[in-house]
């Protein structure tokens, strides 16, 4: 039987969730985990948070907000295996094991330490000013979030990209060394997420300060809501639709029928008034069944707790027996197993140690060829070749004729970091093995 598809998506808390992040993010996600045949993995990135707060009060505070309005939002955590990332100790060792396979430079090229960067350079002060080793090494953690639980979708947002595919140059590296443990992970990039508007018109954002929280209670929702910007335009007078806030937000929680009967309204001159009546208590009877939920979860945090906890257990029930393989793979293994594995002298030892050729075809349909050191390293990479033959007899040569390497410069691109002579001394020591 073929496995499930497995979706993991994580959650940063941080601050109080709002209509924007309901309609953008929760609406959708919950939805997408009560579809059929799909396993959904769904976490507070709690560690993520301490990279940004270091607030304590607030850093627990938003972690059961944001889990209680998952929970109220209808998460089913039968359904979803539902953690707190910080109750799962595989990660942080899996991030470590990560951290030991990725290069320093991929990690200077990451968007969020080179924005921070950018920024202190701008201001003429050192880059690295203000910039904690946490958020460099970001990127890591987010990896090993990814890659204990193979996930092959990660639903995320443009500017989580990047992040996706050093997970997957994590995993790739890894693989190569010890063997093929992880599923390299794909974005599953969400373009059409609605954005909701806010109070003042422009996008509906914490930074704009323009939110309307999702949970706040009736008779805050209902004041929030008549603070909505319109223009002057007097009851009677038609209305746009295009471009006002209240409309569109209308619009994220009706019925196409309804909005439609809200698009006559507007041009029949409804009052802005009457318009706002409307989209509270079209918003609140949507919302306050959840709001009753979420304000029992907040009432006994103890259930969140709770769900939480069996959530980590599941997830462990997983990741335990995975990282000891993990373990095991890269030589954390206990002591008594070398002795049954002992280092091998000979041969073998020999010939793990050696570079080999690698033979692949790129996008651009060209035929290329790289002599890869035995820890991974790629000590020589060709131009590419018409045909594979080409390619082919271009590696015999060089392991054949002592000066090919000088001759054949030509059909070899640069490679940095590679010491002069380091290609030479790998072609020696394939040629010597080979004469053994
Ligand atoms: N970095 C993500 C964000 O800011 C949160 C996150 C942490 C995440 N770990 C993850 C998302 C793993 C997907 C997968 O939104």
């Amino acid at each position: 039987m073929q496995e499930p598809t497995r979706f993991l998506t994580g959650i940063t808390p941080s601050g109080t969730p709002h209509l924007g992040n309901f309609v953008g993010s929760i609406r959708p996600s919950v939805a997408a985990s009560r579809s059929g045949g799909v396993q959904s993995y769904y976490f507070l990135a709690d560690y993520h948070a301490l990279i940004k707060c270091q607030e304590p009060e607030r850093v627990n505070r938003s972690t059961l907000e944001i889990a209680a309005s998952w929970l109220a939002a209808g998460l089913d955590p039968q359904h979803v295996t539902f953690y707190r990332q910080s109750d799962i100790p595989e990660i942080p060792e899996l991030h470590w094991l990560l951290t030991c396979v990725t290069g320093k430079g991929l990690l200077n090229r990451a968007h969020a330490y080179k924005a921070a960067q950018d920024k202190n350079h701008e201001a003429g002060r050192d880059g690295d000013d203000g910039v904690s080793a946490g958020l460099f090494m970001y990127p890591v953690l987010m990896a090993a979030d990814i890659l204990l639980f193979n996930a092959h979708h990660v639903p995320v947002g443009r500017d989580q990209v990047q992040h996706i595919e050093m997970a997957r140059d994590m995993a790739s590296s890894f693989n190569h060394l010890y063997g093929s443990h992880f599923t390299l992970p794909e974005a599953a990039i969400e373009d059409n997420v609605a954005l909701l508007a806010g109070l003042d018109g422009r996008k509906m954002s914490k930074s704009y300060d323009n939110t309307i929280p999702l949970f706040a209670p009736r008779e805050q929702l209902k004041k929030l809501i008549a603070s909505i910007v319109t223009d002057s335009r007097a009851p009677g007078e038609p209305k746009e639709v295009e471009g006002s806030a209240l409309f569109q937000i209308y619009q994220a929680f009706a019925t196409p029928e309804e909005t439609d009967a809200m698009r006559r309204a507007y041009a029949g001159g409804i009052a802005w008034g009457e318009a706002k009546q409307q989209l509270f208590e079209r918003i609140d009877r949507e919302i306050a069944p959840m709001r009753a939920r979420y304000d029992d979860l907040m009432a006994h945090p103890e259930k969140v707790e709770a769900v939480l906890q069996q959530g980590a257990q599941r997830a462990r029930a997983q990741a335990q027996p995975f990282l000891q393989r993990l373990r095991a793979a890269v030589g954390l293994r206990p002591l008594s197993a070398a002795i049954a594995t002992p280092l091998p002298k000979t041969k073998p030892a020999a010939a793990a140690a050696l570079p080999s050729f690698k033979q692949y075809r790129e996008k651009d349909g060209r035929f290329y060829f790289k002599l890869v050191a035995a820890d991974g390293r790629v000590l020589l990479q060709s131009t590419g070749f018409e045909a594979p033959r080409e390619a082919g007899q271009a590696i015999a040569r060089l392991q054949a004729e002592p000066d090919a390497l000088a001759q054949l410069a030509g059909q070899l691109a640069p490679v940095e970091g590679v010491q002069p002579g380091e290609a030479a001394a790998a072609l020696q020591a394939l040629a010597a093995a080979r004469d053994e």
